[in-house]
């Protein structure tokens, strides 16, 4: 019955199947409507909704559905409640613990991802807001990845604009800061903040600043030479955060902002040309029907600014073109604070009329709400300034390091000290992922690293449990699985759960939305701590009994150990 698909596909199949036999060749395929329930191990809808356009009552359908499957009964107003054999639930446990991708099809084989993600500002800090966009774009990279997607990642750097004018005359003004053998972006954000401190103050500066804007966009090769020298510095100090946080983000991932330079004459002309663009008050724009503003009047995207420089809107039209006709994308994700939907939105329509944005190929704002601080409110510094992402991660690794000492261990120092490195980054990133993305939340580190809940400390604990249990096994200890063994409730239950996972992933892949791992994954942990309490794997009652037991002890720490790893989090070997 299982035939290499999950057990919830064959109970889709079974009553698909019977669809055909009763009912009308229009209706026949429908969805069948199969959920798990408390009632049964599935649930069919399909006589509820089907019965009246079938011209009957849904308790007769049902009755006659029901009738076509084997064991199932009819229940309510016309639920179809489908019981599992235990000989297919086991023989399906089999397939999985026998299968390296553990049942998860290559669905995306062959389609082609672009994802824009984390694209922090050159000598600024990465803050709470990069936070989110870089773990969560590293999540859906490693899901889209294992589905089978070419996953092409773009690290849209801030990198060009006028405060480059600004920086490089502070810094030519002011040779004995030294920012350069930092490694640490910080220095960078001093100078940065020191440099819009006297453009604010001091208006002889702001006008030597405006001027130096001219001389580096016109090319100055001094000027140049020493905003790249600004970007590597900030492009080395972003990649120590990427390497701490275990994101897979790399130098060579790099696109920013400067790389459409020699793209965005070709935009702009082309949007004059096709006259998606107009000028407007020496700029040229992009209007709307619907994008107004408060006055009803029309909120143009700028392309052009009056003084000839290009705005971040042009970028992002650059962004478009080269990722669907150069790197030829089928999907484009942005995985972008919500308040730029409306630039977003902008880009995308201006790119529809222009044609560089055609039909077939996909383009979504994984949008994500705003970290707040303890106080509710965006999260900020008593100063005012925007949160360091690493002073936060520091905080969040000091309380792991306190609440897992104290705990009872065994790790010698160094075991020790990566655990708890572990457990304080993974605490960090698992708040973020398990919150529905769209959401604002709270960034409170002693709920992060809490032992229990739907954290990271708690799930890598139950994947080191697992794990030792393993270790404990007498030597030989194979994990065959023999279908004809009983079927205990908890041992049905892990199994279900076991076997949803490839639909789990599907589904964050499809919606983009990493905490619905984060639920499977607790929930599957749940499941096996009831199923080690009620069913002795070591003590079991025979030596099949316990084979078979073993099989789904090492398939529960295999797909823990996957998904925690397509959340990037890390997952020690022993707690
Ligand atoms: N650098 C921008 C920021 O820090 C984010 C850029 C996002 N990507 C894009 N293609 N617009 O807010």
């Amino acid at each position: 019955m299982t035939d290499h698909v999950s057990l919830r596909v064959s109970a889709e199949r079974a009553v698909a199947a019977a669809m055909t036999r009763v009912l009308p060749s229009a209706l026949a395929g429908s969805d069948p409507l199969v959920r798990r329930s408390e009632h049964a191990d599935f649930q069919s809808n399909a006589a509820m909704s089907l019965a009246k356009k079938a011209g009957t009552n849904p308790r007769e359908l049902a009755a006659n559905l029901a009738a076509q499957i084997p064991g199932a009964t009819v229940s309510g107003p016309g639920f179809i409640n489908l019981g599992l054999a235990p000989d297919a639930v086991w023989r399906r446990a089999a397939e999985l613990a026998a299968d390296e991708r553990l049942g998860v099809p290559r669905s995306r084989t062959g389609s082609r991802t672009v994802i824009d993600y984390s694209a922090p500002n050159v000598a600024k800090e990465m803050h709470v807001g990069h936070l989110r966009t870089t773990i969560i774009g590293d999540a859906l990279v490693r899901v889209g990845e294992f589905l089978g997607a070419e996953m092409i990642r773009q690290n849209h750097l801030g990198d060009w604009g006028t405060q480059f004018g600004m920086l490089t005359q502070f810094i030519d003004e002011h040779p004995e800061v030294d920012w350069r053998h930092s490694g640490d972006v910080s220095v960078l954000d001093a100078l940065y903040r020191r440099a819009s401190a006297l453009f604010k103050e001091d208006p002889d500066f702001a006008e030597r600043a405006r001027a130096r804007v001219v001389v580096f966009q016109s090319g100055d090769e001094a000027t140049l030479a020493l905003w790249r020298e600004l970007v590597e510095v900030s492009a080395e100090a972003f990649q120590k955060i990427y390497d701490r946080l275990g994101v897979r983000l790399e130098p060579g991932d790099i696109a920013g902002e400067s790389f459409y330079n020699p793209r965005l004459d070709g935009v702009v002309a082309e949007l004059l040309d096709k006259g998606v663009a107009v000028e407007s008050d020496g700029a040229i724009c992009v209007f709307f029907d619907d994008v107004l503003g408060p006055e009803g009047d029309p909120v143009p995207l700028i392309v052009r600014k009056t003084d000839g420089g290009y705005g971040y809107g042009a970028t992002d039209l650059a962004t478009i073109r080269y990722r669907v006709e150069e790197l030829k994308a089928d999907r484009l994700l942005y995985v972008i604070d919500v308040r730029q939907s409306l630039h977003l939105k902008m880009v995308w329509d201006t790119a529809r009329r222009a044609g560089w944005l055609p039909a077939d190929v996909e383009v979504v704002h994984v949008s994500f709400g705003t970290v707040l601080g303890p106080d509710g409110k965006p999260f900020k510094t008593r100063s005012g300034d925007t949160v360091r992402l690493a002073e936060l991660l520091d905080a969040a690794v000091a309380r792991a390091r306190e609440v897992i000492a104290e705990r009872e261990h065994d790790l010698g120092p160094a075991e020790l000290e990566e655990v708890v490195q572990a457990a304080g980054i993974g605490a960090v990133k698992y708040a973020d992922l398990s919150t529905s993305r769209t959401r604002d939340y709270v960034f409170d580190v002693e709920r992060m690293v809490a032992l229990q809940g739907n954290t990271a400390v708690y799930m890598q604990y139950a994947l080191a449990r697992v794990r030792s249990i393993l270790r404990k096994l007498p030597a030989g200890a194979t994990g065959e699985i023999d279908p004809a063994l009983p079927l205990h409730e908890a041992e049905k239950d892990l199994v279900m759960r076991l076997d949803e996972f490839g639909a789990v992933l599907a589904e964050v892949d499809e919606l983009h939305e990493p905490h619905r791992l984060c639920a499977y994954l607790y929930e599957t942990a749940g499941a096996f701590s009831v199923f080690f309490e009620r069913c002795p794997v070591l003590r079991a009652e025979s030596d099949a009994v316990r084979a078979s037991r073993v099989a789904l002890v090492r398939l529960t720490g295999n797909v823990l150990a996957r998904g925690l790893d397509l959340l990037g989090l890390r997952a020690p070997e022993r707690m």
